[in-house]
């Protein structure tokens, strides 16, 4: 069976993709530098799939590291899940994003390059389609400069990754635009685990949960939607993570570049999203209004049909079960991972 490089697996989307690679019959090996993981995550994942899943410490903008992971393993594809991903720090630390992400993706192509291995996966976001013009967003919907350094990288690398296809026709492109990712495997051993105060809804959410979190602040309530507040497609990750798998049974080998969307196609408010969450732990949340986050879109969500089409793939998971399960790792995580 292929063997998968996973850059960045030790992370909240690679971990759980882990699982689904070995349940398909992948072999992955990981690998990640722990900028924004723990070790801790890797024993959970050898206890979720009874595996002793290859990790090799390293940081994809160091050749050799990357040369020797090569070396050590015969890969068959990569996916690239590591990156730096939060909006704001971006704004004020761009050199670091563009290097972490842009740079490190560079340099991990071109071992590809050289070392032959011509499938890559790509996590890009729906934050390359900006402000959309219209709600449900197609791949074919324009892609625009993003209004933040961090969506501007996610840009960046899907044109490095489609110029070099264009250079190298051997390579097969594949770019996976998340929408909102959320919710955790349902065994409550692994989640999102954000360093200090959350930026996010789901995780500030189920910090709100545990008592953690005073009560949530929805930032805006009046904004045209028909309850005042911003709209996105929340996907549960293991959905998510079930839609690489079913890219790469795809795309691997079929050269060229690949682009879908990875959503619902629903799209939910931020009050529908407290209200699910009221639901699966059996109380009012409290939350306040606040004012709008400046850079937010009014509305995001997907028009999945291309990879429903293309590769008979959809999301299964409905919102409570977004919010039980996330709600379920918060509860026997209440620190995220120890180390
Ligand atoms: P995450 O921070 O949990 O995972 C990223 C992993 O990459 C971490 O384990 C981190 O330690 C590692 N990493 C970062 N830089 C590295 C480097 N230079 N070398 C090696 N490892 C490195 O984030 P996530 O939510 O799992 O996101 C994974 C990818 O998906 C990111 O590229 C992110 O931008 C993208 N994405 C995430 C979302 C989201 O809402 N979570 C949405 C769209 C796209
Ligand atoms: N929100 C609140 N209160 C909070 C946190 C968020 O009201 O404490 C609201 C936001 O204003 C927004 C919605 O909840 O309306 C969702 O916000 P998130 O930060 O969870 O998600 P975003 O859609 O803003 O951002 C996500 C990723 C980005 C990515 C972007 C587009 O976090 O990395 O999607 O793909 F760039």
């Amino acid at each position: 069976m292929s063997t998968i490089l996973v850059t960045g697996g030790a992370g909240y989307i690679g971990s759980h993709t882990c699982i689904e690679l070995i349940r398909a019959g992948y072999d992955p090996v990981i690998f990640d530098n722990f900028s924004n993981s723990k070790p801790a995550v890797l024993a959970r994942l050898n206890r979720i799939t009874k595996r002793n899943i290859p990790f090799v410490a390293g940081d994809i903008r160091v050749k050799e590291q990357l040369e020797a992971v090569f070396d050590a393993y015969s890969i068959d594809a990569v996916i690239n899940f590591a990156g730096l991903k939060a909006v704001g720090e971006s704004v004020q630390k761009p050199l670091e994003y563009y290097d972490n992400n842009v740079n490190g993706a560079r340099v991990l192509l071109s071992v590809m390059k050289e070392r032959k291995c011509f499938n890559f996966v790509f996590s890009s976001s729906a934050t390359v389609y900006g402000e959309p013009d219209s709600v449900p967003l197609t791949e074919n919907s324009p892609v625009k400069r993003a209004n933040s350094p961090y969506g501007q990288t996610k840009v960046d690398i899907e044109f490095m990754a489609e110029e070099l296809q264009k250079a190298v026709p051997d390579f097969s492109m594949i770019l996976l635009r998340y929408f909102n990712p959320v919710g955790a495997h349902d065994s409550g051993l692994i989640g999102e685990d954000p360093r200090g105060i959350p930026n996010n809804l789901m995780p500030y959410l189920t910090q709100v949960a545990v008592g953690k979190l005073p009560h949530l602040n929805i930032f805006g309530n009046d904004y045209p939607t028909p309850d005042g507040t911003c709209i996105r497609d929340y996907i549960h990750v293991v959905d998510l993570a079930r839609g690489h798998v079913a890219a790469l049974e795809h795309c691997m080998n079929r050269s060229g570049v690949h682009i879908y969307n990875l959503g619902t196609g629903i799209g939910y408010s931020v009050l529908d999203m407290v209200k699910a969450f009221s639901k699966a732990i059996g109380r009012e949340l409290p939350y306040r209004f606040a004012p709008r986050r400046p850079g937010d879109v009014v509305q995001c969500y997907a028009d999945p049909s291309k990879a429903r089409n293309e590769l008979g793939w959809s999301a299964q998971k409905n919102l409570d079960e977004m919010a039980a399960d996330s709600y379920n790792w918060q509860k026997n995580n209440p620190n995220g991972y120890d180390n």
